[in-house]
């Protein structure tokens, strides 16, 4: 079959090299790509976000399924369109991504079928939340509703930081996004990652993992998109995972098939977990970015089954296929990231690691140019490696990571370490 992969990060890149390791696969073009995808796949310039350029792209190419990776064609309906043009498709509707484009309308879902999270209240007007701090105190977490590149949640400290967030939100430095406003309670635990196919109807959980999310050693510094992550998430014990998915992912879902607009997709649940039990923090509507990385590493070519599987509504067929190993992603980013960074260096010593079932350096911000790879955005590479033990995959991702020399860009060293 021919395959479509929307996107440009690590994330797809570990999407598509998962995707050829299956023979199902006779063709995969990726869009618009990286330097790493174009190694392995045929890229093309496309407006991924663009429901009916897509479309019109995949009838020209005789294109049988369409993998969206990122959460901005979600939100824009792409998944709405490629479904209306009669084109399979993995990826929820703009109605369903709204568990993660809305965070008012997660709580309400949550609420709705009683599903163990945080305590909540839902603000359109600056005074009426300041008062709200007032009476809850701090700590507290303060969210503008909508999609904010993973910037819109502030973690308050005390009620004086509270309220110049609520300033900042009602101020306009979120746009839109900010004119809404959810203030949380603050919880307390080791959060965790969770990921689950749903074919709109049955839910099965593909693997855990943790993230590190701190741009610096030991966790600490500005956040970032993410540093790296391992898989599986040792935290998220069989039994929390179950009880998760009986108390918070299939009551979830079938409100969300309850109101007419069932999921389709994966489901990333961020949990947040203290004395063995599990609250969610909140739901995106996509893989995560490394956590698809480490994901791919430990299912292979499986996931272009499980994948289609949930796309055709067949995942009550479906079991994992599970290996007892552990991958681990380090992130290497361009010097300043998160901040502002130079493009346009030259990464060299790929070619000095090894690629195989064990061993991958996925691409993000890199793009190709006279045979050279050169830096091309914040995150960079996502140096994966997996093992038998968590220890093994750390130790073969960061000896690839000093085969790479690119001295614009820099690492964590201690990715894995709370699991280690
Ligand atoms: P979100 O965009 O909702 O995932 O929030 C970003 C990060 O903020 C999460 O990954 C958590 O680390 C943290 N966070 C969000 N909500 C809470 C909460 N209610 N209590 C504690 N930490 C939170
Ligand atoms: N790594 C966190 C995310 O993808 O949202």
């Amino acid at each position: 079959m021919n395959i479509l992969v929307l996107g440009s990060g690590g994330r797809e890149h570990a999407l598509a090299w998962a995707i050829l390791q299956n023979p199902k696969c006779d063709r995969l073009i990726c869009a618009p790509g990286n330097a790493g995808m174009e190694a392995l796949a045929e890229c093309a310039d496309l407006d991924i976000c663009d429901g009916s350029q897509v479309v019109e792209f995949c009838s020209d190419n005789a294109i049988d399924f369409v993998v969206i990776g990122p959460e901005a064609p979600l939100a824009a309906g792409v998944a709405d369109a490629l479904r209306a043009a009669g084109i399979t498709c993995f990826g929820p509707s703009a109605a369903a991504a709204r568990l993660e484009a809305s965070k008012a309308f997660t709580k309400e879902i949550c609420a709705a079928v009683n599903a163990p999270t945080a305590g909540y209240a839902h603000f359109t007007d600056a005074e009426a939340a300041r008062a709200y701090i007032r009476e809850q105190g701090a700590p507290i977490v303060i969210k503008a509703d909508g999609l904010a590149a993973g910037k819109g949640v502030i973690i308050a400290m005390t009620e004086t930081e509270a309220e110049a967030a609520i300033d900042l939100m009602f101020g306009g430095e979120f746009g839109a996004a900010g004119a809404e406003v959810v203030i949380e309670e603050f919880m307390e635990g080791e959060e965790a990652s969770f990921f689950i196919l749903v074919d709109g109807e049955t839910c099965l959980a593909i693997g855990t993992a943790q993230d590190h999310k701190r741009v610096g050693d030991g966790d600490t510094g500005p956040n970032t998109g993410g540093m790296g992550a391992y898989s599986p998430a040792p935290v998220l014990t069989d039994t929390i995972a179950e009880a998760a998915m009986a108390q918070i992912i299939r009551p979830t879902m079938a409100e969300m098939a309850r109101r007419g607009m069932p999921y389709q997709g994966v489901l990333y649940a961020g949990l947040m977990i203290r004395d063995g039990q599990a609250r969610l923090v909140e739901y995106n509507a996509r893989f995560g970015d490394p956590e698809c990385q480490v994901l791919m590493m430990r299912l292979g070519g499986q996931a272009l089954d499980l994948m289609l599987a949930c796309a055709e509504g067949r995942l009550s067929e479906m079991a994992v296929n599970w290996a007892e190993d552990h991958a681990l992603c380090v992130v290497m980013a361009a010097r300043g990231y998160p901040g502002a960074y130079a493009k346009g260096s030259e990464i060299k010593g790929l070619d000095q690691c090894p690629e195989d079932s064990a061993h991958m350096v996925f691409h993000a911000g890199t793009k190709a140019e006279d045979g050279r790879v050169l830096a091309a955005g914040g995150r960079v590479l996502g140096v994966t490696a997996r093992g038998a033990s968590l220890s093994e995959a750390q130790a073969r991702a960061y000896a690839m990571v000093d085969q790479i020399d690119w001295p614009e860009g820099f690492c964590r060293r201690d990715i894995g370490w709370r699991a280690l």
